[in-house]
């Protein structure tokens, strides 16, 4: 049953459909031998239908998110699932998006099955800078930064306080910003505070890691364990 869970885990079908696939012979090493149910070589050199399989726990993934798409399992319309293998969303433990980006934001997103590397990117505690692109329908008045900074600023319909948030100009209209923390539209409402209006919104770096420009907007890949260093400080371990 080993060879039965590990493919069911990675999403390939209920484990009577991937029993079913095994006893197909579809199922082999690199050097083409059928595996049988109970067979579990080293997962890399498991070929599914000729194909190598899904890296297993833990993954990490990034993804450049285009426009229009929503970080949720259930909107009936396009998400991030869309734009991966169906058998994604069919994972144990269930592959998740590392916070949300608006419907209408673009940019870095992470994806993970491991619940705990998902808590340390997410929760403030943790200090994991996330840094966005932000246009603005304005003139940036040049109060923002001091405002964003100071600590005390509380978003309409909130009561705690914002943690200090970091803001640089790059235009008349456009600014650089780095958040500790991810609340609801948290940029959108920042700049409403500050009497303007985001016209456009890109995340562009998480940790001292930025956004890869050869990602397109809706490509992705699995993330490099020396990337995931440099979002979470961890020197990687060597080989
Ligand atoms: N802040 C927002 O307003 N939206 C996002 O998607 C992320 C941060």
């Amino acid at each position: 049953m080993k060879l039965v869970k590990l493919l069911a885990n990675l999403g390939y079908g209920s484990r009577k459909d991937v029993q079913r696939t095994i006893r197909s012979g579809s199922v082999t090493d690199l050097d083409g031998n059928v595996l049988g149910d109970s067979d579990l070589p080293p997962v890399e050199t498991i070929l599914f239908k000729g194909e190598p399989l899904d890296p297993p726990f833990p993954l990490v993934l990034v993804m450049h998110k285009p426009e229009g798409y929503t970080c949720s399992t259930d909107d009936s319309g396009d998400t991030i699932y869309d734009l991966l293998p169906n058998r994604f969303s069919l994972r144990n433990p269930v592959l998740s998006s590392v916070g949300r980006l608006d419907k209408e934001t673009t940019g870095m997103l992470l994806m993970t099955d491991d619940g705990k590397l998902l808590h340390r990117l997410i929760s403030p505690k943790h200090h994991v800078p996330k840094v966005y692109q932000v246009t603005l329908d304005r003139p940036l008045e040049g109060h923002e930064a001091e405002l964003f900074a100071s600590g005390t600023l509380v978003l309409r319909g909130e009561e705690q306080p914002l943690l200090p948030a970091v803001m640089e100009a790059t235009g008349e209209k456009e600014a650089r910003i780095t958040l500790e923390e991810g609340r609801y539209h948290q940029v959108r409402r920042m700049f409403a505070a500050a009497g303007n209006h985001v016209l456009e919104l890109k995340r562009v770096a998480i940790g001292s890691l930025a956004l890869d420009e050869e990602l397109e907007p809706g490509e992705w890949r699995v993330l490099e364990p020396a990337e995931l260093a440099l979002i979470t400080g961890n020197p990687v371990p060597a080989a």
